[in-house]
C-alpha cells in the first residue's frame, strides 16, 4: 500500500449513495462512473485516493487487514464481526435500528426452546444471554423475515428501517434492540502512518456530519 494514496473501502447497497454524498459534500472527487458503472475499484489519482466497493459485511475485514486504510461500515456489523479496527466517527448516515420481532400470534409462554433466526448470530446470542434467556440461533443469510412465516424460527432478529419488510410480511415488532448508522472506520497502522490525511479525512467528514444535512 503506497504511502501517499488512500485506499477507502465503501459498502455497495443501500448505505453507498448516502455515503458517496457524504463524500461529495465533504469536497472529496467522486468520478461520475462510480455510481453507474459494475467496478469494483476506482482510482482517483489528482486526489491521492483508490476507492473499491465491497459488501457491506466485508468493509470491516478489508480495513483490518489493512488493504484499505479506512472504510464506511454499518455499526451492527461492527457490533457482529469486532474486528481490530477504530471506530472514529458516527456518519449518522442510514440511520435504523436492530429489533427483535415474530408473528402477531407470537406467545413466549408456549414457546419451549424458542428458535430465534438472524444475520447477525454473535450479536443475537449476547443480547439474549444478556436478557438471561436461553435460544437457539439460526444463521441466515437474508429473507429473515420469511423464518417465522414458513415455521423455521419462532422470532428473528434483524434490521428495520422504514419497517415495510415487517409490515409486508405481517410480523410485529416485540423488542427494539438498539439504534445503528454508519461509521466511518480506520485501520490502526493506517492512523499512524498516514495520520495527517486520515485526519483531514475525520474533519473534513465531521464537519459535514455536524451540519446534518446529509442525503436521506
Ligand atoms: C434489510 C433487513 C430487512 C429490511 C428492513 O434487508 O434485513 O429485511 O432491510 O428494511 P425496511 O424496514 O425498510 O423494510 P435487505 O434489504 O438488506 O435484504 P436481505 O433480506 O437480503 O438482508
Amino acid at each position: 500500500m503506497s504511502e501517499d494514496i488512500i485506499t477507502v473501502a465503501m459498502p455497495k447497497g443501500r448505505i453507498f449513495e448516502e455515503a458517496v454524498e457524504l463524500l461529495k459534500k465533504a469536497n472529496y472527487p467522486i468520478p461520475p462512473e462510480f455510481e453507474e458503472s459494475r467496478k469494483l475499484i476506482l482510482e482517483v489519482p489528482e486526489a491521492g485516493m483508490r476507492f473499491i466497493l465491497a459488501k457491506p459485511t466485508d468493509v470491516p475485514t478489508y480495513v483490518e487487514h489493512g488493504v484499505a486504510d479506512v472504510g464506511v461500515a454499518g455499526k451492527d456489523v461492527m457490533i457482529e464481526e469486532k474486528r481490530d479496527i477504530y471506530e472514529v466517527l458516527d456518519l449518522k448516515i442510514s440511520a435504523c435500528y436492530m429489533a427483535v420481532a415474530a408473528l402477531p400470534s407470537y406467545n413466549p409462554k408456549s414457546e419451549v426452546a424458542p428458535k430465534i433466526a438472524s444475520k447477525y448470530p454473535n450479536l443475537t446470542s449476547e443480547y439474549f444471554r444478556e436478557q438471561g434467556e436461553q435460544v437457539e440461533i439460526i444463521k441466515l443469510n437474508g429473507s429473515i423475515e420469511l423464518a417465522p412465516i414458513i415455521g423455521l424460527a419462532d422470532r428473528i432478529v434483524d434490521i428495520v428501517s422504514t419497517g415495510q419488510t415487517l409490515k409486508e410480511n405481517g410480523l410485529v415488532e416485540i423488542e427494539t434492540m438498539m439504534p445503528i448508522t454508519s461509521r466511518f472506520i480506520v485501520n490502526p497502522v493506517s492512523y499512524r502512518t498516514k495520520s495527517a490525511r486520515i485526519d483531514d479525512m475525520v474533519d473534513r467528514l465531521a464537519e459535514v456530519v455536524a451540519k446534518g444535512e446529509v442525503y436521506e
